[in-house]
């Protein structure tokens, strides 16, 4: 997507307090583990940064990442003072990632859709490394079913890619929905959505 299509889509999100359904389930995961204590968190593609802000209200520190400038002002802009010490921001392209940093938590909503499928399956196993042991992944991903699938520079998966992508985590939570509606910018279309949690051992 161009960079001012990303820009208009922060402006009609960052009005969206309420985090992602996947990451709120990932955290009460987490919260009904003994002893549990919130550490360190990446949330890939933050967009404006609703996921990555209640990710630090709840606890955790946060490395944000992104593409885009504007969506790194849009979370700074949202960004209370008294947290800004638990967020590290990194303008980067997945693409050009090595690795990922070890953490308890990976968060990715609706981002690695936006990679081209050689991409996506580049980055993926740098995803599952990060996780420590006892870490969980939460995203959502865009099923083959979506209005978009012909689109060759983005990654539309299968039910049994899921499985396959999720082989070496217990998938803890799996939703799969299909409306037809409007989206942030788009007019109504069929979407086509994986929404996941899942720890690893
Ligand atoms: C649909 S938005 C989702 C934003 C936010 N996570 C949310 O749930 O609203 C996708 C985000 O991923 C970022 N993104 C897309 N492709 C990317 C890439 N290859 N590297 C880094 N960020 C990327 C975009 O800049 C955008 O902010």
């Amino acid at each position: 997507m161009s960079d001012s299509r990303w820009s208009n889509y922060y402006q009609m999100t960052r009005q969206r307090t309420r985090p992602r359904k996947a990451l709120l389930i990932a955290l009460d995961q987490f919260k009904n583990e003994s002893g549990f204590l919130p550490s360190q968190a990446i949330d890939l593609g933050c967009g404006s940064g609703s996921d990555s802000l209640y990710l630090l209200r709840s606890g955790w520190r946060v490395t944000a990442m992104d593409s885009s400038t504007d969506s790194m002002l849009a979370l700074i802009s949202s960004l209370p003072l008294s947290l800004s010490e638990k967020l590290l921001i990194k303008l980067c392209k997945f693409e050009g990632l090595s690795f990922l940093p070890q953490v308890h938590f990976v968060n990715a909503s609706f981002s690695l859709p936006f990679l081209d499928k050689s991409e996506f399956y580049l980055f993926w196993p740098k995803i599952i490394n990060s996780i420590s042991s006892g870490g969980r992944f939460a995203g959502s991903f865009f099923g083959s079913r979506d209005d978009w699938h012909k689109r060759d520079n983005m990654t539309f998966l299968s039910y049994a890619d899921i499985l396959n992508l999720f082989s070496k985590l217990e998938i803890e939570y799996f939703e799969e929905e299909e409306p037809n509606e409007a989206g942030a910018l788009d007019k109504p279309k069929h979407w086509h959505k994986y929404h996941i949690v899942a720890k690893k051992a």
